[in-house]
């Protein structure tokens, strides 16, 4: 009895880290805008990564939501997509080349993009003035897809910082289901 009263809160504590530690938030690189000027941001969706129990596949899996009308790109090598809104809040998932991605007043200060990235764009025309820049600066041509979401949506999210996601804030998934 004695016994037991003492280590329950012990357990339940032990139970809670492990729920915690089992479903890491997904924090993803985005490019968003602030007083009419884009600005990469580390955004820490409000979906978290769970175990898998998807048949043929193990590890964590997250539920991004729904989207609409994909588009398979792809970029010749050492192009520049000079400043641009993105057109929609959209993914943009980087299959294969290489990207650098600026904002206005902060060009040496870019993020790399490298195949297997995701980021999720939102500078549209209504909340930023100029949008970033693409640079596609590889010697193959990139490959990208671009997933708008449904109606437009942006995933429910809390901005953790300025400035792209570190290898930190990404790994978190990598020991799910292992
Ligand atoms: C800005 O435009 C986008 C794309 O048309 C739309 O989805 C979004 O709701 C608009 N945002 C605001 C704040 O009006
Ligand atoms: C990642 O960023 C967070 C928040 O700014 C910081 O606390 C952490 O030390 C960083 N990790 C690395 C490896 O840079
Ligand atoms: C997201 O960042 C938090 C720190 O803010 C970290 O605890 C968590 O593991 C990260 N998620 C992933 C999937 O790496």
């Amino acid at each position: 009895m004695y016994t037991k009263d003492f280590l329950s809160p012990v357990i339940l504590g032990l139970l809670m880290t492990g729920a915690a530690a089992m479903t890491p938030p997904f924090n993803i690189t985005a490019i968003s805008a602030q007083y009419g000027k884009s600005r990469i941001e580390c955004w820490q969706l409000d979906s978290s990564f769970k175990v898998s129990t998807q048949p043929g596949v193990a590890g964590g899996a997250a539920r991004l939501g729904d989207v609409n009308d994909m588009t398979y790109n792809v970029v010749p090598a050492n192009y520049d997509g000079e400043f641009h809104n993105t057109p929609r809040n959209q993914w943009a998932v980087l299959l294969s080349g290489r990207a650098y991605i600026t904002v206005p007043g902060d060009e040496s200060n870019g993020l790399y993009v490298a195949g297997g990235d995701i980021l999720f764009a939102a500078d549209t025309a209504n909340i930023s003035r100029r949008g970033h820049r693409s640079q596609y600066m590889g010697v193959t041509e990139t490959v990208i897809l671009q997933i708008p979401t449904r109606h437009g949506e942006i995933p429910a999210h809390t901005v953790l910082h300025q400035g792209p996601c570190n290898a930190s804030e990404a790994a978190g998934a990598r020991q799910l289901g292992t």
